[in-house]
């Protein structure tokens, strides 16, 4: 193929950075959880379009491990959306085939919302026709830095040689071992920034920065930067042949 190469296919996995629900309040006269309450209502829609865009993995970012640093009337209007999302979503998410996995550190989150996020990874672990992950307390360096820790951990037991380690080995320690890597990262509302979010895995993503704030972003628009996807060219660092 010349260098005109081009994908035939979409993309497997997108990753998206839901930005831009405090903004889209402000503008309506509304508080900040007003806007995160519209965000959760785009969430079933955009796991919804999955199918039909040949999108198999599906994963959201809700709450950084910067996002302590918001307001305490913020930070507790968050996790009590979450725990209610949590509780009105699962049976639809499930009977739909929703395969739902959360990442991130769960030690700061509250027993009651780790529970909920503990029955819906089980009640939904059969699921096979979309893998939605949700990004709680998620930190890209603090993922690493934690599977660091346990790979450390495992040359200390002498379960693991240094030797051993390579770029094959440290991505089985990040909570998303189980996933493949993105292949599109959506970010909404104009920021430019990837704000510590899947650092090692989006290493050969797309990037898509738009201006839509998360709470107006439609299936539409996700089905065109799917299709955009398509059209464009990934070399891996690689020169075409
Ligand atoms: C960023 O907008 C958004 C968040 C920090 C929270 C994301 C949460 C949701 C979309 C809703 C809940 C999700 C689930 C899975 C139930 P921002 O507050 O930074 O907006 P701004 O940049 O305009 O201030």
């Amino acid at each position: 193929m010349s260098g005109t190469a081009q994908k035939q296919h979409g993309p497997r996995h997108v990753a998206i950075i839901m930005d831009g629900n405090g903004r889209w309040a402000t503008q309506r006269g509304r508080p900040r959880l007003f806007g995160h309450h519209a965000g959760a209502k785009r969430v079933r829609e955009i796991v919804e379009a999955c199918p039909e865009f040949g999108v198999k993995y599906l994963t959201i970012f809700a709450f950084s491990t910067e996002n302590w640093k918001r307001t305490q009337v913020e930070v507790a209007g968050l996790m009590s959306l979450f725990r209610r999302y949590i509780t009105k979503e699962a049976q639809a998410l499930n009977l739909e085939g929703v395969r739902v996995r959360f990442i991130g550190d769960r030690v700061r989150l509250d027993r009651k919302l780790t529970a909920l996020m503990d029955e819906l990874e089980a009640l939904t672990m059969a699921n096979t026709r979309v893998n939605l992950t949700i990004a709680i307390n998620y930190g890209g360096r603090d993922e690493v830095a934690r599977a660091t820790k346990r790979l450390a951990e495992d040359v200390a037991q002498g379960r693991l040689s240094p030797s051993d380690v390579d770029e094959e080995t440290l991505p089985k320690y990040l909570d998303t071992h189980v996933l493949p890597d993105p292949d599109l990262v959506i970010r909404t509302s104009g920021e430019a920034r990837i704000s510590n979010f899947l650092l090692w895995q989006s290493a050969y993503a797309e990037y898509e920065f738009i201006d839509t704030l998360w709470p107006d972003f439609s299936a539409a628009e996700f089905g065109r930067l799917v299709a955009r996807y398509g059209q464009r060219e990934r070399r891996f660092g690689a020169v075409p042949g």
